[in-house]
């Protein structure tokens, strides 16, 4: 099939290529030329794991292109994929400029014959409609306009950074919202060979389940889904501030509630409290839709505040383990919002430097990908170091921000002799705390 993914980041990427390595002919579309340069030879603007092999292959076998021609795109792709960015604006509330202008290039470039427009950004209830109006708007005063025909379709994507390509090919079900047979159709079509799992890790597994359902109810799914899972961890992590309190540890608390199938073991790692460019901005979304219905959400708002107060934690251990922190070295292991991505966005890791170079802390940090990129030299408040030595180097204490394999294997008895105190905070109870003590760190982590 001929496919047109318009924006190409985190999402739109990984779609477009994914659906090009499957077979199909797509088009990429970007407004960001030099993204779209480099998107041309072959290389990746993200980090994720398995892209760049994705996108060499599509490109070896001519499935895919790459293009800043918006018209070019709509007249290739039998199905449009709009794949912006859905931020929040200052309100909480979504910005929904950047779907908008998609929408009306879209209703302008359109010729003739019949175009499935998907919705793959994360949308308020109701914008399925919305750009349908708005993809018409654009139309207008064409000559041919009874020989244009389309739907919108609602499809939210559920991949998760940093193991994007893995869920591509292996999703747990594909929600598609529409009233529209013919729509409905060609979406399947589309999706059939991921559906019968012909490029899944396992393929001996039943078929991905799709679930058919009305445009509102998919935006709503996407949204229930991002807030169900905060809350999960906001929960787990309030379970870790008891915890604390009465001397349980939370890990092993997890790990047997977890067990019940009814509650499941994944979503459940206390710590900084969660980050990236979804969680926090769609859970403020869902709260002011509710809002604009006369509905108030109490579990959905405690769930931000519980996720506020998880990322003040950090100094708190900090100022009971060092006291005054002004003029005091913190060194931080992890920026990123989690591991396998070079994505800062909502990273626990930028509150927590903001709070620490308040209260007088001088803050270096190092981080697998940002220390080697260009990413570096982007933050105020922080030195990023580029080697782990530079990092140890005269701290007082270390925190362990994000869970990154790699610090794992850290020597941390020689980045002991480099510290000025033995004092390290595990934020994501990621470290052996008992190998850690042995070594003579005072070991700290979240609940346990
Ligand atoms: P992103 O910011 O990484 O990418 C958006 C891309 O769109 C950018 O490359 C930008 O240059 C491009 N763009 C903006 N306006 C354009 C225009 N007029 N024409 C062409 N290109 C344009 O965003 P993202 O993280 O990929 O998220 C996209 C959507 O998917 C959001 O609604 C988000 O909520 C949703 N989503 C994201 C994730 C995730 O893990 N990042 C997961 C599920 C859903
Ligand atoms: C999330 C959703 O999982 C995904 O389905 C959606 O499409 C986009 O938003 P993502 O933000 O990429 O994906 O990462 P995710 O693995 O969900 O982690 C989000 C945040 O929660 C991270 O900061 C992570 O460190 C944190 N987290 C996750 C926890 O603190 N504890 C956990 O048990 C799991």
């Amino acid at each position: 099939m001929r496919v047109c993914v318009i924006g190409t980041g985190y999402v739109g990427l990984v779609t477009g290529a994914c659906l090009a390595y499957i077979g199909h002919d797509v088009i990429c579309v970007d407004n960001n030329e030099e993204k779209v340069k480099l998107m041309k030879s072959g290389q990746s603007p993200i980090h994720e794991p398995g892209l760049p092999e994705v996108i060499s292959e599509s490109i070896r076998q001519g499935k895919i292109e790459f293009t800043t021609d918006i018209a070019a795109g709509v007249n290739h792709g039998e199905v449009l994929f709009i794949a912006v960015g859905t931020p929040s604006l200052p309100d909480g509330r979504s910005d929904m400029r950047y779907v908008e202008a998609v929408a009306r290039s879209i209703g302008e470039s359109l010729t003739e014959g019949y175009r499935v427009i998907v919705n793959k950004s994360t949308v308020p209830i109701g914008s399925g409609d919305w750009v349908r109006m708005i993809v018409l708007d654009g139309m207008a005063g064409k000559k041919n306009i009874d020989q244009i025909q389309f739907d919108v379709v609602s499809n939210p994507e559920f991949l998760r950074e940093g193991v994007a390509v893995y869920d591509t090919f292996n999703p747990d079900r594909i929600v598609v919202g529409s009233g529209s047979d013919r729509a409905l159709q060609l979406m399947q079509d589309l999706y059939q060979p991921i559906i019968d799992r012909s490029f899944a890790e396992d393929k001996t597994l039943p078929p991905v389940p799709v679930v058919v359902t009305d445009l509102n109810s998919a935006e709503m799914i996407k949204y229930a889904a991002n807030a169900f899972l905060a809350t999960k961890i906001s929960f787990v992590n309030e379970v870790a501030n008891i915890c604390d309190r009465v001397g349980a540890d939370v890990k092993e608390v997890a790990k047997g509630i977890g067990l019940d199938s009814r509650i499941g073991s994944k979503f459940l790692q206390a710590g900084i409290g969660w980050g990236g460019s979804c969680f926090g901005k769609d859970v403020s979304a869902l709260i002011y839709t509710a809002e604009d219905y006369g509905y108030s959400t109490e579990i959905l708002k405690a769930c931000v505040r519980v996720n506020e107060l998880q990322r003040t934690l950090v100094v708190e251990k900090l100022q009971q383990a060092l006291k005054i922190l002004k003029g005091k070295t913190i060194g931080l292991l992890g920026m990123t919002f989690k591991p396998d991505t070079d994505d800062m966005r909502d990273a626990p890791s930028l509150t927590l430097i903001d709070q620490l170079s308040r209260l007088g802390a001088r803050v270096k940090a190092y981080d697998p990908l940002v220390s080697q990129s260009g990413l570096r030299q982007g933050f105020s408040n922080v030195i990023v170091e580029t080697d782990l030595e530079r990092l140890a180097d005269g701290c007082d204490a270390v925190v362990l921000v994000t869970d990154w394999q790699e610090f794992l294997a850290i020597d941390y008895a020689k980045m002991l002799t480099l510290m000025a105190h033995p004092v390290i905070i595990d934020a994501r109870n990621f470290l052996d705390g008992k190998a850690l003590e042995a070594l003579g760190y005072k070991y700290i982590g979240i609940g346990r």
